[in-house]
């Protein structure tokens, strides 16, 4: 027997084909569907991870540094080029007061908060060795050979050490000097003065025979400057400040008394203005381009500057005026980079401290600003010597400057000699008063 197949049943069976093979295909465009979408996500996924992940990890690190007022904006060339030429990294300047004391204040307190800001340190020599042994400084030493570094001045590579490694990478040098007007000199037939007494003698004619209003200008105002300027009289009196080695304490000595005895002469005899006890820098330089002063103790930098000024052609360097059978005192100044231990970009900021160390970068930058570079091989190069005649001669003084103590409680000692000068300069205290309590707080300050 046959099924018996009827037309109601006929219709029935046909339905239910018709109803599997539209579920089945509707199962299939779900699967299909779902296959596409799963596609998509992980299409979409990858492009996250192979563009755009990349694409925002190619946006440039910054590397931030805090420098002086000044030199930030003479910076900007250098800072301008090295972005041009390094898309992943972006270098940014802080600009910060000019005083040098305000700018280590400034780094001084974002390295004591902890997650500091800068990743470089654009150091002051003098800061080295308190900014290393409080452990705000990465190590250096395996980042240059010493094949490299014996093309930097020694002294500028030995104040970046401390404790046999080393922190800070020399950019530009700085030796202190003695600036006299040449003019004046010749109208009263005077040759630059050697000793401390000529240069007294020779602005006291000067200042009779009317041809100067002021003889002398110095750093006298209570800052660090005033204890760099101190070093240079106090070696050509013949005396010292501290002996790193021995911790000796000579600021008691008859030698450091006379030091500060010719500075405060030069006040009262009227050689220098009463104000200079309130000048850093940047105020002597001023006041001697505007012409009526015979000399002036100061940086290098001054010489470009004053050679665009009312007394440019009429002006010379040389070293530092001595006592008799002494010699002359030149303070080693300079700046230099560190780099931030907290710095999560320590590699982008050595790309930073390479790329300013290049001969080519620095011979355009001290061109332009008459910084002293700190490569040796500059104090010859023909184009800067063309532009600054002393160089080659300057070289011969920051080869043998003195020093400002390398200890790590430099920055007391120094705020202990300023606080005392100061005292002395203004006559509150007697030289040897003066001197005599910061020899005490010094020796004290050592034994601590
Ligand atoms: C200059 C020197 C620096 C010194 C400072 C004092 O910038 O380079 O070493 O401490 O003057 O004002």
């Amino acid at each position: 027997m046959f099924p018996v197949v009827n037309c109601k049943n006929l219709v029935m069976l046909q339905k239910h084909r018709i109803n599997r093979q539209i579920n089945s295909r509707l199962l299939h465009l779900k699967y299909s569907r779902f296959w596409r979408n799963l596609g998509l996500a992980i299409a979409s996924l990858l492009a996250v991870l192979c563009v755009i992940i990349p694409a925002f990890s190619q946006q440039p690190v910054t590397v931030r540094v805090l420098v002086q007022a000044l030199e930030a904006a003479q910076w900007q060339p250098l800072v301008k080029d090295f972005n041009e030429n390094h898309e992943n990294i972006r270098l940014e300047v802080i600009s910060g007061p000019n005083n040098t004391n305000l700018v280590e204040d400034l780094y001084t307190s974002a390295f004591l908060l902890g997650d500091s800001p800068y990743d470089l340190a654009y150091m002051d020599i003098v800061w080295v060795q308190k900014f290393a042994a409080a452990g705000w400084l990465s190590d250096l030493s395996n980042r240059v050979t010493p094949g490299q570094l014996q093309a930097y001045l020694e002294g500028d590579i030995d104040g970046g050490r401390y404790q046999d490694k080393l922190y800070r990478m020399p950019f530009r040098t700085d030796g202190g000097m003695l600036y006299y007007r040449t003019d004046l000199l010749e109208k009263i037939g005077a040759e630059p003065p050697d000793t401390f007494d000529e240069l007294i003698e020779i602005s006291q004619r000067l200042q009779e025979e009317d041809l100067a209003q002021w003889g002398y200008l110095w750093q006298g105002r209570q800052y660090e400057g005033l204890s760099a300027m101190f070093t240079e009289i106090l070696e050509g009196s013949g005396g010292f400040w501290i002996d790193p080695d021995t911790q000796e304490v000579g600021l008691d000595k008859p030698e450091a008394i006379a030091a500060v005895q010719f500075l405060r002469d030069t006040i009262t005899k009227n050689i220098s203005p009463p104000g200079v006890t309130t000048y850093a820098e940047e105020e002597t330089r001023r006041l001697f381009e505007s012409g009526n002063t015979a000399f002036l103790r100061n940086w290098p930098y001054v010489y470009s500057l004053a050679s665009n000024s009312d007394i440019a052609g009429n002006f010379a360097i040389k070293p530092m005026v001595h006592a008799p059978g002494k010699n002359s005192g030149a303070c080693l100044g300079g700046w230099g980079f560190g780099i931030a231990s907290t710095s999560r970009h320590k590699d982008e900021a050595w790309a930073v401290i390479n790329f300013f160390n290049k001969p080519e970068v620095q011979r355009k930058y001290f061109l332009e600003t008459g910084y002293v570079p700190s490569r040796i091989s500059l104090f010859n190069d023909p184009p800067l010597v063309e532009k600054f005649p002393y160089l080659p001669n300057l070289l011969e003084v920051v080869q043998n400057p003195v020093l400002r103590p390398p200890i790590a409680q430099y920055a007391q000692a120094s705020d202990i000699l300023q606080r005392y000068l100061s005292a002395a300069l203004t006559g509150s205290r007697t030289p040897e008063q003066a001197m005599q309590a910061a020899s005490n707080e010094t020796r004290a300050l050592l034994n601590r």
